[in-house]
């Protein structure tokens, strides 16, 4: 007997990520390679008690203390299962199915997956050969059939981020189509200016943040929406009552008490970028510096793909390729400590010579 299969979803190709990573050193996925202090998990982990587990999660303790953390109101703040959930749930909420979602190409693969899984058009605007971005080119795609205009700032892969005036011009453009903007600041924190403040300005603005990147909290899948209090409304309809586990709320809340973990976090990424960027340069690499936690960087001997290749096998070592389109002559590498950054190079150097 045939049974009904939603078509958009069985037409959605999926890649899947590796698995058994955990006995590679991590610089694939733009996680924290190393993670948070021990010391500072050891402690959360007490909190974790048979109670704390039978209970269903209550997100409203950790939402008052983000609102507070960033100035916000807590009706401008929802949590979701990863911002990767989030991005679900705004494009179930704010398009129908041929809707049209733009955004610069590459950018995130969630992105075209959700339009897929949706059935939404998606419509990419191509970077220029110097791997810069036009903007002229985003605003005249934003036509009457487009829902949703998504900024990554910075975009990952290409780590390029966007002016306030041209970011406002956009915002306009969509509000005149009955369009809404969503800019993905995933990468926050690596890159210091924010668009929140641009965000609460408008009706038609939604911020997304993430606990995967800085706050090294990938596992727990903590991801937040910021806007103003009627898209938060409707976002909150859509979403599934107990969305965000209580492990992630009580790891959220704990690292939001913590300013100098914070702060050692986003030292740590600094220092080892700079380490990074500077053996680069003595080694005469084209490499792009990009401003999230991670590089983009073209070898010299072998091709992106095979130095992946060598990297996992010889070194343990994992790395991110491109197999076509504009990045495919670089790979990509998150950052970490400075100690991490110099396992890489010494790898790197050993394995990209004659
Ligand atoms: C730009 C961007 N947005 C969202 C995500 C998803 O993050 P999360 O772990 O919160 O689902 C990623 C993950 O790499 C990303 O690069």
């Amino acid at each position: 007997m045939e049974f009904y299969v939603n078509k958009n979803i069985m037409k959605t190709k999926r890649i899947f990520p590796k698995q058994n990573r955990y006995n590679f050193y991590r610089f694939d996925m733009n996680e924290n390679p190393e993670g948070l202090p021990k010391s500072f998990v050891d402690s959360v982990l007490k909190e974790i008690t048979p109670e704390f587990l039978a209970t269903y999660p209550e997100p409203d303790n950790f939402v008052a203390k983000y609102a507070t953390y960033m100035h916000i109101s807590e009706n401008n703040v929802l949590t979701t299962n990863g911002s990767d959930m989030a991005i679900r749930y705004v494009f179930e909420t704010f398009a129908k199915e041929s809707s049209e979602v733009v955004t610069v190409s590459p950018t995130f693969g969630m992105y075209d997956v959700n339009c897929n899984i949706l059935g939404l058009k998606h419509i990419p605007v191509e970077y220029e050969k110097d791997l810069t971005i036009n903007v002229e080119k985003i605003l005249n795609s934003i036509n009457k059939g487009v829902r949703i205009v998504v900024l990554v700032n910075p975009n990952n892969p290409v780590g390029n981020v966007y002016s306030r005036e041209n970011v406002e011009r956009i915002i306009k453009r969509a509000k005149e189509v009955g369009a809404i903007v969503l800019i993905d600041e995933a990468y926050h924190y690596f890159y210091p200016n924010s668009l929140i403040d641009v965000a609460l300005k408008y009706q038609n603005v939604i911020v997304l943040r993430t606990f995967s990147k800085l706050f090294s909290l990938a596992a727990c899948r903590m991801g937040i929406v910021i806007s103003n209090p009627t898209i938060i409304h409707y976002l909150r309809n859509a979403r599934l009552t107990f969305e965000t586990n209580s492990i992630a709320l009580l790891f959220g809340e704990r690292i939001l008490e913590n300013q100098g973990l914070i702060n050692n976090l986003i030292e740590s990424e600094i220092t080892g970028k700079k380490y990074l960027v500077s053996e680069l340069k003595k080694e005469n690499y084209v490499y792009l510096e990009c401003e999230g936690n991670f590089v983009l960087i073209k070898p010299k001997y072998f091709s992106p793909l095979e130095i992946e290749k060598v990297l996992c096998l010889k070194k343990r070592i994992l790395i991110h390729s491109y197999e076509s389109g504009i990045l495919k002559d670089y790979f990509r590498v998150s950052i970490g400590s400075e100690k991490m950054m110099k396992l890489f190079t010494d790898a790197f150097f050993d394995v990209d010579k004659k």
